[in-house]
């Protein structure tokens, strides 16, 4: 579990975080001890408020294009994990913080809060990726409407638009809620969970024809897994498979 931990500024995000948390996606790469990630942001309020706009004040133009630079490749590795990354939002991600929720493959929020990217009403845009992200999930109209308005949106809103895909019930938390999802997620073969992953994120970008083609191409490192020959074994005993990842 990755836990932005700023709570005195709702876990905005400063330079150092940013750089830390693109260290962290790099370094769980090669680390078979990880299958799943669950990233959330210390105490109730917030998951993340953004951009620290208290570092912010003291930066000039050429420092905040740095910063951009900052959070493409680290939302990039976080994007690009071969491993799954659920978002447990349990408090407000506005900014920078949806931006991040969005490069994560899975998003689950407590029915208590809000998020929006509300870069807009601060004279700027979202700079993490947003535009691009969220027109991937919500379409542009949608996006358009939302990211102009720098709307503010209740659990509900988000999970009819697919922006998350689970809100909590009563009595429980969006960390609960990523930690059982992380579970189940782990148990899966890590081999075929990363190589889901690379063909689904092929489909925004290619033609039908060569989506395929990507997909077949996933699909063949699943073909050569160890982990696929103890599906078949558990199959055939009536047994639950483990599996190692090979
Ligand atoms: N960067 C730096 N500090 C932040 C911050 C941010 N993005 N968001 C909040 N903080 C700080 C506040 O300045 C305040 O610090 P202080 O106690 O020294 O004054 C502290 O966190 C608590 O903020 P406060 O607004 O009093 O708490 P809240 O729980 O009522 O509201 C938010 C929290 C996140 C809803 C509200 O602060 C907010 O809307 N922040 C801006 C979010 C935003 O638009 N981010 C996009 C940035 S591009």
């Amino acid at each position: 579990m990755w836990t932005i931990d700023r709570p005195s500024r709702r876990n905005a995000l400063s330079r150092a975080t940013v750089r830390e948390l693109g260290r962290l996606a790099r370094e769980a790469v090669d680390r078979s001890d990880i299958r799943c990630v669950v990233l959330t942001g210390a105490g109730e309020l917030a998951f993340c408020a953004g951009a620290d706009l208290k570092e912010r004040q003291s930066m000039n133009v050429e420092d905040v294009r740095d910063f951009l630079g900052l959070y493409r490749s680290a939302f990039d590795a976080i994007d690009r994990l071969p491993k799954p990354v659920i978002a447990a939002i349990g408090g407000v991600a506005y900014g920078g913080g949806l931006e991040l929720a969005l490069a994560c493959d899975l998003r689950v929020m407590s029915h208590q809060t809000k998020v929006g990217l509300t870069e807009v009403s601060l004279a700027i845009i979202p700079g993490a990726g947003g535009t691009q992200r969220l027109t991937r999930i919500v379409g542009e109209a949608r996006a358009k409407e939302l990211i102009l308005f720098a709307r503010r949106i209740e659990a509900s809103e988000a999970h009819n638009l697919g922006i998350v895909h689970r809100v909590t019930s009563e009595g429980e938390t969006a960390l609960d809620l990523a930690m059982s999802m992380a579970e189940t997620l782990a148990g899966q073969a890590p081999i075929a969970v990363s190589a889901a992953l690379d063909a689904i994120d092929g489909a925004s970008d290619l033609s039908l024809d060569a989506g395929l083609l990507h997909e077949r191409r996933c699909y063949e490192r699943t073909l050569a897994s160890e982990d696929r020959l103890e599906a078949l074994a558990a199959f055939r005993e009536k047994r639950a498979p483990k599996y190692e990842g090979k």
